[in-house]
Order: C-alpha cells, then structure tokens, then sequence
C-alpha cells in the first residue's frame, strides 16, 4: 500500500511492517499453539525468519493489501500484526485479520484499539462502504473484540472449518460505514 504513513491510537502505534523488523519473537508466536489455534497458519510448516520476511515482502508487494506491525507507543515493543486485504476500491470493501502474539498484551482491550483504528482509516481513507473480518465460532475472545468495536454478526456458516478432529462453524463479522 503506497502513501501510508501510520494509525496512532491511544496505546498503539500501527506502521507498515518491514521485513527487518520481524524477529525472533515473531517465529516464537507463530509456534505457540495458543496464539494460532484459530489461524489457518497454524497448518503451514514451522515458519523461520526467512519465511517470515518473505510472506512480508509478499504482501507488501501487493497493492490490494496493507500489513501492519501493532507496536507499543510507549516502548516501540513489536506485539502483532493486524493485515487489510482484498482491498477493493471498486465495491468498496475489503477484509481485516489480526493477531497480537504477545500474550502478556492479551484482555487488555488493545485488538479493540486495533480494529477500530484501521477500520476508521478504511472508511475515512480508503472510503470503503464496510469492513468484513471472520473467526472460528471457537474463538469466543475474537468475537466479543470484533462485537465490542462495532461489528455485527452477519452470517455463520456451519462446520466450515476442520477443527481439532472435527468442524467448526465460521462466523462472519462486518462493519458499515454508516
Ligand atoms: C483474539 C485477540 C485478537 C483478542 O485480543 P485482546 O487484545 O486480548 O482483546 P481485547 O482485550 O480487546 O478483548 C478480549 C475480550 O474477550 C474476552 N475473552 C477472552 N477470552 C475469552 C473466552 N475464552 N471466552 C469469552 N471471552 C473471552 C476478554 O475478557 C475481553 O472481554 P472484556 O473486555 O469484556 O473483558 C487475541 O487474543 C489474539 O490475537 N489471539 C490470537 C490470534 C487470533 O485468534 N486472532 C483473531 C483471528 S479472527
């Protein structure tokens, strides 16, 4: 995404993430069952640095999408990544992930922060109509986030998602910019 500069919110810094900063806390969340229990990365091989900066470069080098590092303002600390995708200027939507690998940041209200910081800036910038974001219907702690910063449940599609030996249902959030 050209001409971005970076989301500030009260706590948070969102700037786009290059691939040296990526580093050795990085491979570490992506390790942790925890943190990708609900992820579709959690399938992927062991993922190094190497991997990592490329998949980096991979979407930085893509107009349609916008990756960001969410950093703590008040220590620079690297804590997750939240990613734009599937920008499309001509239907005016596009689809928002995050994670915030550092547990210590969890139940804080800092993925609120997250999502309604990007989502203003996709409605006040990119003037796009709504946002979409999905989870594992598991994935309680990510609905309530998306809930709590403006989303509404839109649809739910049953055992969409193999799922610990067996199937999970998807359900699909959406922001309006109205
Ligand atoms: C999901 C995630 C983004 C939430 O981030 P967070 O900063 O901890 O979220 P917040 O603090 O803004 O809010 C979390 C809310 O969920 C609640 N919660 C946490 N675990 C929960 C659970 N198992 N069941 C129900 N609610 C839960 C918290 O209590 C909190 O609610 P509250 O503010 O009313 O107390 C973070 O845990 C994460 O990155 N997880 C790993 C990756 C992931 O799942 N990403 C989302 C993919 S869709």
């Amino acid at each position: 995404m050209k001409h971005f500069s970076k989301i500030e919110t009260n706590r948070l810094t969102l700037t786009k993430l290059s691939p040296d900063q990526a580093g050795d806390s990085y491979v570490k969340w992506l390790q942790d069952p925890e943190v990708t229990q609900f992820l579709e990365l959690r399938r992927l091989k062991p993922q190094n640095l190497t991997d990592i900066r490329s998949y980096i470069n991979k979407v930085n080098a893509d107009e349609t999408a916008m990756l960001l590092g969410i950093f703590d303002s008040s220590n620079q600390i690297h804590i997750g990544n939240v990613k734009v995708d599937s920008i499309d200027y001509l239907n005016k939507r596009c689809v928002l992930g995050l994670f915030i690998g550092e547990k210590s940041y969890w139940s804080k209200g800092l993925a609120c922060e997250v999502i309604s910081g990007v989502t203003e800036y996709c409605f006040k910038v990119l003037k796009l109509n709504l946002v979409e974001a999905g989870a594992y219907a598991s994935n309680k702690a990510s609905i309530k986030t998306f809930l709590k910063s403006g989303y509404i449940e839109e649809a739910r599609y049953r055992n969409y998602w193999e799922f610990n030996g067996s199937y999970d249902d998807h359900v699909v959030l959406i922001a309006y910019n109205e």
